[in-house]
């Protein structure tokens, strides 16, 4: 969703907005804006992408060592350049990067409207801007008290960063359920919403805290304070990030690197967390958790999208592994249905951003009522992370395509070492079962490195089907949950309508869709249930629809039956998620292709969901 980028220093501010602009691309965006001072505030900002921007702005005059440059994903008003940020306020002395949304900025409006303030945007984010002009000249107070009064006012979400032409040498960032880094160089400041452009600038980070106002003065500390006037102690991290992870190293697009570091991935989310020779599987984020996991009445997963797909194949696991009764909810649909949860609860929050605004709220919620909160997070000091009494990390480094892979596999690989471990704990499987399981995991990756090996046939499958307008995906058990991210990828990306269900519920309904048109893809690896999966192809072969399986190496039977079947290695049916849903990712993104889409970055979507 938005992003956003500021910097104050001594260099030149331009060329550093417009690269942490570039970076921030892949959140999603309709449009993009930069505000540059050089003695006076200047605002340049068009609908479309950065390069629209850059071609727009090129020939102009782009001096000055502070600016704020944004990307806006509209929710106030449509993407068009009028409602692109940054905004000035009425007199042109002040100008703004919003992220979020200001809930009651109709009423301020509407005051603001009263007292003679014109708006030229139909934004919330010109509202906010004014509201700080007016309180400014109204109470004759300051800048950064201006802001704060103005900041308890409004209802709502934002991470906002502000400059004032009368204030050259200041640069004013604040937060509330919206993430904002704060970068400290050598007398010079970056911010922004993630870490992705600071990483090239230095590594140490202030991660913004809710209600928190920053302001950055050039060669002063960073004078940081809440809403409330109460001051604070900034504490600055060092980043975990590389450079070369936000880089494509040679692949066409971010999703396709991603889809092949997955051995990688996979491996970095077990580094120092299994030795199965010694019997060992820990997750030191949630060690001093483990008995209230052991004791817990239930688990209650939440989660969106991808993430809640990874939550499905975790409750198979830990039901299944350490008998456990988990439960799997939409946050979206948690935060409002009032549901009955206490202290005895563990809730499990799995995201891939740690930002998404739901998942967020279903948090708030679930501490609201006393349970215990774990998060499962990929990126390193998000909100959720930090919001969470304890978790574990994914590690599975920046995500940068917006179609989750590779944090898909690191999730279900993380709740499979919860698992893993809750089992040891618990001693719900034998001692010779569980230490088979903990070997066999420590070779996923090398068996996720041969399921990525099919590059002709799934290019081959990818041409015969590129023209379908829907797709059924199937699957049993623990590959249920696989069969709903496969259809997921493939909606996202390639815009093709592709729905995911268990297969024995075809029979119930979405039997009657089956023709000659149909590609359904099975996911149908060697398990207990795979007589019963073979049946539910034979009902679709019988239908004329195109069956299209994923199977586990050797399978000659399913291989007779359909029009293509893509091999994975033979595994334990616990782990066949991790190696079942490789393919399926490599078939969204060939037919994307093929149709011709933006696969880094489709359309209408956003890598974090900051906004209900
Ligand atoms: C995944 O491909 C999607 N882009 C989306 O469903 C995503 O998983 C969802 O928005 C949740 O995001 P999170 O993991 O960052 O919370």
């Amino acid at each position: 969703m938005c992003g956003i980028v500021a910097y104050l220093g001594a260099k030149d501010a331009y060329p550093i907005l417009i690269k942490g602009l570039h970076r921030l691309e892949y959140r999603g965006y309709d449009s993009a804006g930069i505000a540059l001072l050089d003695k006076k505030l200047s605002v340049f900002k068009t609908k479309g992408k950065v390069s629209e921007l850059e071609k727009f702005v090129s020939g102009k005059s782009l001096g000055g060592h502070a600016g704020i440059a944004h990307t806006r994903w509209a929710t106030h008003g449509e993407p068009n350049t009028i409602n692109a940020h940054p905004h000035f306020s009425q007199n042109k002395k002040l100008a703004i990067i919003h992220n979020g949304i200001i809930e009651n900025y109709a009423s301020l409006k509407e005051a603001l409207v009263e007292r003679s303030y014109h708006f030229d945007s139909d934004t919330d984010t010109e509202v906010l801007i004014n509201l700080i002009e007016d309180i400014q000249n109204n109470e004759k107070v300051g800048l950064e008290e201006a802001v704060r009064i103005a900041l308890n006012q409004v209802t709502g979400a934002y991470a906002i960063a502000i400059l004032s032409q009368d204030n050259p040498d200041m640069l004013i960032v604040a937060r509330k359920g919206s993430p904002m880094v704060i970068g400290v160089g050598e007398n010079e400041f970056f911010v922004a919403s993630d870490a992705t452009p600071i990483v090239e600038y230095t590594k140490k980070v202030i991660y913004m805290e809710e209600e928190n106002v920053a302001v950055l003065r050039l060669g002063c500390e960073v004078d940081l304070k809440t809403i409330k006037n109460q001051k604070k102690t900034p504490y600055i991290e060092a980043l975990e990030m590389d450079l070369s992870q936000l880089e494509k190293e040679g692949y066409d697009h971010f999703m396709l690197k991603e889809i092949f570091e997955q051995p990688r991935s996979i491996k970095d989310s077990m580094r120092g967390r299994i030795q199965a020779s010694r019997g060992m599987v820990s997750l030191g984020g949630i060690v001093d958790y483990e008995q209230k996991l052991i004791h817990a009445r239930r688990i209650i997963i939440i989660a969106c999208g991808t993430s809640w797909h990874a939550g499905l194949v975790g409750e198979y696991l830990l039901e299944d592994l350490a008998r456990i009764s988990v439960e799997v909810e939409y946050a979206s649909e948690f935060r409002y249905r009032n549901p009955i949860l206490d202290e005895n609860d563990v809730v499990i929050a799995i995201s891939q951003s740690g930002e998404t605004a739901d998942t967020l709220a279903a948090i708030q919620l679930a501490k609201e009522k006393g349970a215990t909160i774990l998060g499962v997070c990929n990126v390193v000091g998000s909100s959720i992370a930090r919001l969470t009494d304890a978790g574990s990390y994914t590690h599975a480094g920046p995500e940068i395509g917006v179609a989750s892979t590779k944090a898909f596999t690191a999730q279900v690989t993380v709740l499979t070492l919860l698992a893993l471990r809750m089992a040891r704990l618990k001693g719900t499987i034998p001692t010779s079962r569980w230490m088979q399981l903990a070997h066999e995991l420590e070779g996923i990756p090398d068996k996720v490195e041969k399921a990525l090996n099919n590059d002709q046939l799934i290019k081959i499958i990818s041409q015969e089907f590129k023209n379908a307008t829907n797709f059924l995906y199937l699957g049993r058990g623990y590959n249920f949950p696989v069969a709903l991210e496969g259809a997921l990828k493939l909606k996202e990306i390639s815009y093709i309508h592709a729905e995911g269900y268990p297969a024995a519920e075809m029979k119930h309904g979405p039997i009657a869709l089956i023709d000659k048109n149909m590609p359904v893809v099975f996911i149908a690896p060697s398990n207990g249930i795979y007589d019963k999966v073979v049946s539910n192809i034979q009902e679709v072969k019988a239908r004329n629809g195109h069956v299209i399986a994923v199977v586990t190496e050797g399978d000659e039977v399913i291989k007779e039956m359909v029009d293509y079947a893509i091999e994975i290695p033979k595994t334990d049916e616990i782990f066949t998620p991790l190696l079942a849903s490789i393919p399926l990712q490599k078939l969204a993104y060939h037919i994307a292709i093929l149709r011709g889409c933006n696969v880094d970055q489709p359309r209408n979507l956003a890598k974090s969901v900051t906004v209900e």
